[in-house]
């Protein structure tokens, strides 16, 4: 697949199936993330992999940052359980996910950059995973930005939860792109 065809043909798969993906598959999917254009070479990118059993680890996180959210906000104790439950199911969506995280840089505009850097990288990801015949969703929200994340993924100040990246093989038909024309977002500057 070409560079363009994987571009425009790419979608964020929700639905995949619960074969496992090969280690080498996230591997090369790894590969083509670092390979992304990053300001000074800082290379902020880090990675967690969850598969297979090792998301159990993702799920507890997970749960735990709900049962702090309906502390926080008073949820009726007969609905917290089900909260707790459904945030937990939520790690095994995929066969895989990836977190990515960006590092804080040495000042403001270098930590900014990093994460631009990190999001060229999620695409290069997902880019890759499209071209291998996976799908991938990028998922972040409320929960997958909780302060309890960041401790578990041990976070300094200014580091960054990118992207969640489920990857799985696909089991969705393709749904289609919606878009604006570039021509509608385009100012030209020719002189
Ligand atoms: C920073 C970022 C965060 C995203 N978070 C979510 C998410 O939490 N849930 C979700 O369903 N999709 C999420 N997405 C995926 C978008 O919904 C998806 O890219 C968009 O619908 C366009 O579809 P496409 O990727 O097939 O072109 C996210 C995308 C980006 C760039």
């Amino acid at each position: 697949m070409d560079v363009s065809e994987a571009i425009t043909s790419r979608r964020s798969i929700g639905r995949v199936t619960h074969e496992p993906v090969p280690r080498e598959t996230v591997e090369a999917i790894l590969e083509s993330a670092i390979h992304a254009p990053n300001h000074k070479i800082t290379e902020p990118w880090r990675f967690h992999v969850f598969a297979g059993k090792g998301r159990g680890e993702l799920a507890k996180a997970r749960a735990e940052v709900a049962r702090i959210m309906a502390g926080e906000e008073r949820e009726d104790e007969e609905l917290v359980k089900g909260r707790i439950s459904r945030e937990r199911k939520k790690a095994f969506r995929a066969p895989v996910v990836i977190a990515v995280i960006s590092k804080a840089g040495r000042d403001e505009v270098e930590t900014v950059e990093n994460y631009a850097a990190c999001s060229a990288a999620v695409q290069n990801m997902q880019l890759t995973a499209h071209s291998l015949g996976l799908g991938a969703m990028w998922r972040t929200g409320p929960v997958a930005y909780h302060e309890h994340m960041r401790e578990f993924f041990g976070l300094e100040e200014g580091d960054r939860i990118v992207a969640y990246l489920y990857v799985g093989y696909p089991d969705l038909s393709e749904t289609r792109r919606r878009r604006e024309p570039f021509e509608q977002m385009t100012t030209w500057h020719e002189g």
